[in-house]
């Protein structure tokens, strides 16, 4: 559990990289994730974002699994699903060459994802490990888009199971660098009001 007092499921909200590679999830269960990437905020409700759905043993996963890097492809293909993330610049006038905002945009509707499928009991691990121009030749993404990364979406599994590099990231201390240095009042100059993180408002009741 995170130790700061922020409002859940941003607070047990984590990584996993053992997954139960028997969990299936239902289609209405992936459609709920996809919802919650749906109702992002966006630049212009542009919504650029699109989703490769991958629910385990499909067509789109096989032709995932092969591209994953050596250290995600012990662990990404036993989740329940995977989805690709994408953005997509071909529409309304958005230039190839604007991708800052556009792709800002897809990292939070992702970011929406993750934290309903924690709210949903489930687990989520985002990846960028992967030959993304062999996924998306792979998968036909045409060129007015790009592949960003994936989610991969379940249950936890038994660490027992797992060769020992998984089993043992799962166990890893989880680090932040100080919120000092990240909350400027001016560039490089911390924010001075910074304050020890209290209780959560429905936990001071
Ligand atoms: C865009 C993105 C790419 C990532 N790529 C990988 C990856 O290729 N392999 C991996 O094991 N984890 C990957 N991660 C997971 C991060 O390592 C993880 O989120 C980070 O260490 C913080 O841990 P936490 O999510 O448990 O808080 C990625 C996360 C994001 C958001």
């Amino acid at each position: 559990m995170n130790p700061v007092a922020i409002a859940e499921p941003l607070r047990s909200r984590w990584s996993p990289s053992v997954f139960d590679p028997e969990h299936v999830l239902s289609d209405v269960e992936i459609t709920r994730l996809l919802e919650a990437a749906q109702w992002a905020p966006s630049s212009g409700n542009r919504q650029p974002w699109r989703y490769l759905v991958a629910p385990r043993g499909s067509a789109t996963h096989e032709a995932l699994v092969p591209h994953l890097s050596r250290g995600n492809s012990g662990w990404v293909p036993r989740a329940s699903v995977v989805f690709l993330s994408v953005v997509e610049l071909g529409q309304d006038g958005v230039e190839l060459s604007d991708l800052l905002i556009p792709t800002h945009d897809v990292g939070q509707a992702s970011a929406h994802l993750t934290l309903q499928a924690q709210a949903m009991g489930l687990a989520a691990h985002q990846f960028g490990g992967f030959d993304h121009e062999g996924v998306a030749a792979g998968l036909g993404i045409p060129d007015t888009a790009r592949v960003l990364a994936g989610i991969a979406v379940g249950v936890r599994g038994n660490p027992a199971e797992v060769p020992e590099r998984d089993a043992v990231r799962d166990h890893r201390e989880r680090h932040r660098r100080p919120l000092a240095e990240t909350a400027y009042a001016a560039w490089g100059v911390p924010w001075p009001r910074l304050q020890p993180s209290g209780p959560t408002v429905a936990e001071r009741r």
